[in-house]
């Protein structure tokens, strides 16, 4: 028993670590994509060309890839050991902590996520690193056009633009629970901290829930308007 406990916290400190690289990324892609919003995807494509470019960022992508990985595998190895050494209901063992929707359907959550992801790889990134891409050229030289390849399918697709709203509610949602979550098996566990880290958690999920729905919702809007 001991050893499936302390197995568990073990797992649940890799799974915290993977995570906040995850938020980390979260805010940086989300600050990157804002600029789709701006003076005709200029700022975007230059600043998609220098995360695709810049060295230090190479070095991160495949660690995220791992990270993500890990997330996710550590995510269902613990789903597993907790239904089998808890076949009594969690919420009755510990009501204050898994009193939310999200907090008890994290693993759904987390699903749904990574269906999600699969098709944002796939549409995304899968065509910018082996598809054919556009180019411009802003004076320094020819760079992929970026933004034509995301707001060609936000454009052109108004249930693309939907999948794109559901998939940063969802997101937002497991982030609610994950955020402090996280920092709580990181050792920020007292009751002061609990409570702002809360606080924390939410306004930050709101923000990349928000943020990441308010851009497919632009293209959507001005789609329709063309
Ligand atoms: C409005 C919503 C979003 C847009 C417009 C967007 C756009 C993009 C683009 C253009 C790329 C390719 C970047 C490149 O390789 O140069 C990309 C990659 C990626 N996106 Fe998103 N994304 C969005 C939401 C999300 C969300 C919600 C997640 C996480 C759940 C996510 C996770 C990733 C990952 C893991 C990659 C591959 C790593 C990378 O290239 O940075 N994206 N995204």
């Amino acid at each position: 028993m001991s050893n499936i406990f302390s197995a568990s916290i073990g797992q649940k400190l890799i799974m915290s670590i993977s995570g906040l690289f995850l938020v980390i990324f979260l805010l940086v892609h989300l600050t990157v994509n804002s600029l789709l919003l701006a003076n005709d995807g200029m700022m975007f494509n230059v600043a998609a060309h220098f995360m695709a470019t810049n060295p230090v960022i190479r070095i991160i992508e495949p660690l995220l890839a791992i990270g993500f990985i890990i997330h996710i595998f550590y995510a269902s190895l613990l789903t597993l050991m907790n239904m089998r050494a808890r076949p009594v209901k969690y919420y009755k063992v510990n009501q204050k902590e898994s009193s939310t929707w999200a907090s008890r359907n994290m693993y759904i959550l987390g699903a749904v996520i990574l269906i999600f992801l699969v098709i944002h790889i796939a549409n995304f990134y899968w065509k910018l690193k082996f598809g054919e891409m556009p180019t411009v050229n802003y004076g320094n030289g020819k760079i992929d056009d970026t933004y034509s390849l995301v707001s060609g399918l936000f454009i052109r697709w108004w249930w693309f633009d939907l999948l794109y709203m559901a998939g940063a509610v969802f997101l937002g949602l497991h982030l609610t629970h994950a955020f402090w979550s996280l920092f709580q098996t990181l050792g920020w566990n007292n009751d002061i901290w609990r409570h702002r880290l809360e606080i924390i958690g939410t306004v930050y999920a709101y923000i990349i829930a928000i943020g990441f729905s308010v851009i497919p919702l632009y293209f959507l809007i001005s789609g329709q308007s063309n």
